[in-house]
């Protein structure tokens, strides 16, 4: 395939697998992967272990400012370290992603991240050439200039069936009724929230992966790299 040159942005709403073609898409071109998300879950944990109040923008902030968060690049192994330990498995936890989306409405928080995201961005560019950049505001805030910007998309149900699915992989219990609940509160939450709300950003090809499965979302992103000339 080649391998990537320059900046991938990501961006979409949760459940429709790009995270998984994400890092798979990472990997087949040689480059770098950031998740964005766990980032903002790490955060989220920080502030849930401390035990001050979601609603207290002032004291989420000081949680955020004081926590020593290290995302990892590797698309074959993402890590997050908080102060120094994995919490790869504990921010996937319900009571994480459950407090996720007040603690990713503050803005302090938000400019910290993104501040954070651009140092990593430009490391990994120096390092590896090229980085695909996962998350919900890529292409609109962090990396409005990045070679190409896809936003990928699929029907509430879609997204709801998989993210059933991954919880029952990992021994979560959960209905279909109530994920697809927790995915449209979600999906309400981050479009309205008045900081770097969920949107495409103009200049992104849409992705809807509603009727495709992984290989297909991989092909059609692949292609669309190729097309760019983003392939060295
Ligand atoms: O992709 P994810 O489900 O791991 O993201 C977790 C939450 O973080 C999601 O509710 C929205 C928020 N988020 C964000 O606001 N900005 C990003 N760039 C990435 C995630």
């Amino acid at each position: 395939h080649g391998e990537l040159r320059g900046v991938v942005a990501l961006d979409g709403p949760s459940g429709t697998g790009k995270s998984s073609v994400a890092r798979r898409l990472a990997s087949t071109l040689g480059a770098r992967y950031l998740d964005t998300g766990a980032m903002y879950r790490a955060i989220t944990l920080a502030v849930l272990r401390a035990g001050v109040d979601l609603a207290d923008p002032a004291e989420v902030t000081r949680v955020a400012r004081a926590a020593t968060l290290v995302q990892g690049t590797d698309p074959e192994r993402s890590t997050t370290h908080l102060d120094g330990a994995d919490v790869g498995v504990e921010i996937r936890g319900p009571e994480v992603t459950l407090a996720v989306s007040p603690v990713s409405a503050v803005a302090e928080v938000r400019a910290l991240l993104v501040a954070e995201q651009r140092r990593v961005i430009a490391t990994a560019l120096d390092d590896a050439g090229g980085i695909v950049v996962e998350g919900r505001d890529i292409g609109t805030v962090v990396a409005p200039d990045a070679a190409l910007k896809v936003y990928v998309t699929a029907d509430a149900e879609a997204r709801a069936a998989r993210r059933a699915k991954q919880d029952a992989a990992s021994g979560r219990a959960s209905t279909l009724d109530a994920t697809l609940a927790d995915v449209q509160r979600r999906d309400a939450y981050d479009s309205t929230r008045a900081v770097s709300p969920l949107r495409a950003a103009d200049d992104a090809v849409v992705l809807d992966t509603t009727s495709l499965d992984l290989a297909g979302v991989l092909a059609a992103l692949l292609a669309l790299v190729d097309e760019h000339g983003l392939l060295a």
